[in-house]
């Protein structure tokens, strides 16, 4: 806007991260005289504009035309969790400045959906590939409502699954989803063979991705529908393509999401994503909307690459029994202490290449590092750790360094994100 209108906009000379004051000027017609320093550089704001709040880096952390277009600008963020009054700022925006009604409600955004999953159909069908997480969860639900036995859902068994998932997560849907029939698709075979001997991070995430989309392929081929009556349903979320997208410029690529980004060309698949405007809190909403269980809906996010961005370094079958087998004990610890819906994920994190030094019995021991992670958010997009308990801990220590075998050294994660990410890659 600045740019468009005259202004100039570059980089600040000190960068702002984490936590600022933000100061509302109480004068606006002083300007920029009253506290903040004067920002250095030349960075101006557009003829007609007034500073309306600085912090101690910028005396343009928010800027109003007071003219007559009642255009502003921020230039931290109001959207995020760790911004107090941050949706109210956009509420009062929205539907004071804009005038909007404030009308919007999850039951007409699922009626919505429906029609146009239903629009979209042309007779064909809709497949999707089913993680057993919330999202998976609740697009299944919605598509399968819109289109009952048109919608042929699948679940990849990558091997980079939490324990039993395959297993437990068939029983849970076609329980709670009358009809739903969910085909499993075992190629653990594949992702460990592919992914042996990788360690970078963004190559795993490719590799996992290729082999997602060549399992999906499969799954559909197995199924006997030709691609061109198919379109394939994915539970991408807005932070997915937040932090995926990377437009002509100020956003860059931090992670790449295997979920988001499209197929080959050979597959020829209409992709529809019908959670693709909703955060995390929103896709739970919709989930209870649609008469899915608590315990479904509240589950904690489980990422697409699954375990494989949670062993850093080298996968392969023995590492990845080893982490689920920790993490297994880890949430069924938290549930049982009443900590895991106060966490908004949990999980644990293999560092196969580090070995400490550790003593069992009468004997030394020369293995790996578990590093437990819980963290409190509602957005994902910014996470606090989470507080836990010290007695908690111990036990959960105590149970992962006796009953997994190969871990001698568990370590408790004191990161936030920012400048930490949720996921170790
Ligand atoms: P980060 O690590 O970026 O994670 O702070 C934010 C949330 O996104 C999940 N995550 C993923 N989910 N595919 C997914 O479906 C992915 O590639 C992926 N990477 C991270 C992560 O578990 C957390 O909930």
């Amino acid at each position: 806007m600045c740019h468009s209108l005259g202004g100039k906009v570059e980089a600040g000379v000190k960068r702002e991260f984490g936590h600022a004051d933000l100061l509302i000027r109480e004068d606006v017609a002083l300007q920029s005289q009253n506290g903040a320093k004067k920002t250095k550089g030349r960075a101006k704001i557009p003829p007609g504009f007034a500073s309306i709040a600085y912090t101690s880096n910028t005396e343009y952390a928010a800027i109003e035309d007071q003219v007559v277009r009642h255009f502003y600008g921020v230039q931290y963020h109001p959207e995020v969790t760790h911004t107090p009054n941050g949706a109210t700022m956009i509420k009062n925006f929205v539907l004071k400045v804009v005038g909007c009604k404030g009308e919007w409600n999850m039951h007409d955004f699922c009626q919505k959906q429906i029609d146009i999953i239903m629009s979209k159909l042309h007779g064909k069908y809709v497949v999707g590939a089913v993680s057993g997480g919330v999202d998976s969860s609740v697009a299944a639900a919605l598509v399968h409502k819109a289109i009952g036995d048109r919608f042929r859902p699948f679940m990849v068994d990558t091997g980079l699954l939490r324990k039993d998932e395959a297993r437990i997560v068939k029983e849970r849907l076609e329980s709670h989803i009358p009809g739903m029939k969910l085909k499993v698709l075992d190629a653990t075979g594949d992702f460990y063979k592919e992914l042996a001997g990788v360690t970078e991070p963004e190559k795993k995430r490719k590799i996992i991705g290729r082999l997602f989309v060549e399992a999906f392929e499969k799954a559909v081929s197995e199924m006997g529908l030709p691609h061109e009556d198919c379109l394939l349903l994915q539970g991408t979320l807005y932070p997915d393509v937040i932090e995926s997208t990377s437009y002509k410029g100020p956003s860059s690529v931090i992670k790449t999401h295997h979920n988001v980004g499209g197929l080959p060309d050979r597959m020829k698949m209409e992709v529809i994503e019908p959670l693709r405007l909703l955060f995390k809190d929103e896709v739970r909403a919709l989930g209870r909307e649609l008469g899915l269980p608590v315990t479904s809906v509240m589950r904690h996010p489980f990422p697409g690459p699954g375990l494989g961005i949670r062993i850093i370094g080298e996968i392969n079958k023995e590492t990845a029994d080893r982490l689920s087998h920790a993490d297994d004990i880890y949430i069924e610890e938290l549930r049982k202490t009443g900590h895991y819906d106060k966490i908004g994920q949990a999980f644990a994190v293999l560092l196969p290449t580090v070995r400490s030094v550790g003593v069992m019995g009468d004997h030394r021991t020369y293995e790996n590092v578990c590093i437990l992670r819980a963290v409190t958010t509602t957005d994902f997009m910014t996470a606090d750790w989470y507080d836990m308990p010290h007695d908690v801990l111990a036990r959960i220590s105590n149970r992962i360094i006796n009953e997994v075998k190969g871990i001698n050294r568990v370590c408790y994660d004191v990161s936030s994100k920012p400048p930490a990410t949720i996921e170790w890659e």
